[in-house]
């Protein structure tokens, strides 16, 4: 009979009460349903001793936390963006770092595009006309908004959910799909979805509808800011379903409140959850809290995912060593 202690996991933020049993079958677990909210030091506090984490998008796992706890070998997310994790300290420590891609990829998608098309077709600012029983009459110009069909469809960041993207413009709404990548994909992928590789300055020149789903990181921090919206056209939309900091959020503002651009769908925010206020003060932006990925059977599989990869890096499970979406397994190699 196995009689070596269970390792011990600390799981940050509320979650699925199936995952928490799944979790507690394997673990020593410490958990959080009640939701509170922990300052880092109390974060901090919690995972003393703890040899694995179960964390989301928010939690800031940075260097000061590693070094104030030294026994942590798994810091598991069930976010796909881990821009909140500092994996290459987490590396150095020998700590295994994982995140929870392709489960979310198509509701986030179906997302995405929503937001555009509600951003396109002004769906919440014709809502709040008709809330705020402002509508006595028809009028033959009221709400009209950009078409879809048809459009230039730009993606920024051309990776599993862009892709996932530009296939429902290419496929299901009859669009031109331009993009623009790090790296360029292959000819037979770019022929399947029908997307042509542009600049930055071309894609931001043609789109009309503009969808930014790149990851985080210091090199794409402000990577729309005035310079770059001043390109766009001012009939255009710009969709950001990426991460808040990507856009420079006060020169979005001034760009929708000069009507530089039309309308932007923004489900991201620098300093999320705060909302820069010249955002919510303007009729021609939707507003959605960072929910992209938040359909319930789509959430269940993030966490499951991360719950799974948190088993196999502590070595329990029958993966015991193989953590299915881990960012840096060479760690487990070392130990
Ligand atoms: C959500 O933003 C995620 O990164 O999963």
């Amino acid at each position: 009979m196995n009689t070596a202690p269970k390792p011990r996991v600390l799981v940050a933020r509320q979650v699925f009460d199936e995952v928490i049993e799944k979790l507690a079958g394997h673990f020593e677990l410490q958990y959080n349903q009640a939701d509170a909210v922990w300052t880092q030091d109390e974060l901090i506090a919690r995972l003393q001793g703890m040899d694995g984490a179960f964390v989301t998008g928010t939690e800031a796992i940075d260097r000061r936390l590693l070094d104030a706890c030294p026994q942590l070998r798994a810091v598991c997310t069930m976010a796909v963006g881990y821009n909140n994790i500092d994996l290459a300290a987490c590396t150095e420590r020998g700590v295994l770092v994982s995140n929870a891609p392709d489960v979310l990829t198509e509701t986030t998608a179906d997302f995405g595009f929503a937001l555009m098309m509600a951003t396109a077709r002004r769906i919440t600012e014709s809502e709040h006309f008709l809330r705020a029983g402002r509508w006595t009459r028809w009028g033959h110009d009221m709400f009209a908004g950009a078409d879809v069909h048809g459009a230039t469809l730009g993606v920024l960041g051309m990776g599993r959910i862009g892709q996932a993207i530009a296939r429902r413009g290419a496929l299901g709404f009859g669009m031109s799909v331009l993009y623009h990548n790090r790296s360029r994909l292959d000819p037979a992928v770019e022929a399947k979805l029908g997307a042509r590789y542009v600049d930055k300055a071309t894609l931001l020149r043609e789109s009309d509808h503009l969808v930014l789903v790149l990851p985080y990181s210091p090199a794409s921090h402000h990577a729309i800011g005035a310079a770059e919206l001043a390109l766009m056209k001012p009939t255009a939309t710009l969709t950001n379903v990426a991460r808040g900091g990507i856009v420079d959020d006060a020169a979005l503002a001034e760009a929708l409140r000069e009507r530089r651009i039309a309308a932007a769908g923004l489900d991201v925010f620098e300093g999320e959850p705060a909302v820069h206020p010249a955002l919510l003060q303007l009729p021609n932006v939707v507003l959605t809290p960072h929910i992209a990925s938040a359909s319930l059977p789509t959430r269940l599989a993030m966490a499951q995912l991360a719950a799974d990869n948190l088993i196999a890096a502590l070595g329990q499970g029958p993966h015991a060593g193989r953590p299915p979406t881990a960012l840096n397994l060479q760690v487990l190699g070392a130990r």
